[in-house]
């Protein structure tokens, strides 16, 4: 199977707007956390214009059991956003990787560009998914430098050279984080399918990029605009102001 050929076909959408959303607690005790307003719009609104801006119309949204119900009232078909929305449930929290890997039989064998529903990115994300996708295969991560590294995937690098991704690293060796937008071909539900749970019992989407990154297929690039995510209270609150701004 030529994974060159997979990426020809359209790069379907992945929204993951699952989890507890625990570090926004008391605010997230009744409501889905991607369902929060950030500006004059739920926050998870944000990531799914960034997609659909970037010419992707089919869009599965994944999410937990709880605030289903919800997350369909508030989305509805996609025709709102000028997309296909097609939902999946995640039974538990079990991390970014096994949401992914709810969407094998979505994907069809094509790529999939991935979002967390509680990042915001004030750049368009076509022009790093058209270079991605000219690449042919593998996968591609959007890097930013940030003042918090310790809260998120960082990259290591030697010599301008990504050698590594450490997750939530006490000593970060870099302050490059690494976002939560994500280019995959199909290879990755394979992947998926290979790891255990972490420290904090969840399939670590970090694992994946630095399984790619060891077989030389992990592509990434600095991401051009502003950006935040918004699972902490303060994140939140800058994220809010992000948007405020523009
Ligand atoms: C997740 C990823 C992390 C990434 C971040 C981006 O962290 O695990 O690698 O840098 O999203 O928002 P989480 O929000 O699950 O702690």
């Amino acid at each position: 199977m030529s994974y060159h050929c997979e990426t020809m076909r359209a790069t379907r959408g992945v929204v993951l707007a699952g989890g507890s959303g625990s570090r926004l607690f008391p605010l997230t005790k009744t409501t889905n956390k991607h369902l929060l307003p950030v500006g004059d719009v739920p926050m998870v609104y944000h990531p799914i214009r960034r997609l659909v801006e970037a010419g992707i119309d089919d869009v599965l949204v994944v999410t937990g059991a709880h605030h289903v119900g919800a997350i369909v009232s508030q989305l509805g078909s996609g025709a709102e956003f000028g997309c296909r929305f097609t939902y999946k449930v995640q039974d538990r929290a079990g991390g970014i990787a096994e949401a992914l890997g709810l969407a094998e039989d979505f994907a069809g064998g094509g790529p999939v560009a991935v979002v967390l529903g509680d990042n915001v990115f004030c750049c368009p994300l076509a022009p790093h998914l058209e270079g991605w996708t000219a690449s042919g295969k593998g996968a591609m991560i959007l890097v930013k430098e940030v003042a918090d590294p310790e809260r998120f995937g960082v990259a290591r690098f030697e010599a301008g050279r990504l050698v590594g991704i450490d997750e939530k690293p006490h000593a970060p060796a870099s302050r490059f984080a690494v976002t939560g937008v994500y280019f995959y071909d199909a290879q990755v539900y394979d992947l998926i399918r290979g790891l255990v749970p972490s420290a904090r019992d969840e399939l670590e989407i970090t694992e994946v990029n630095s399984r790619y990154l060891l077989a030389d297929d992990l592509h990434w690039a600095e991401l051009s605009g502003e950006w935040s995510d918004a699972g902490t209270h303060d994140s939140y609150r800058r994220a809010n102001k992000l948007v405020d701004r523009r």
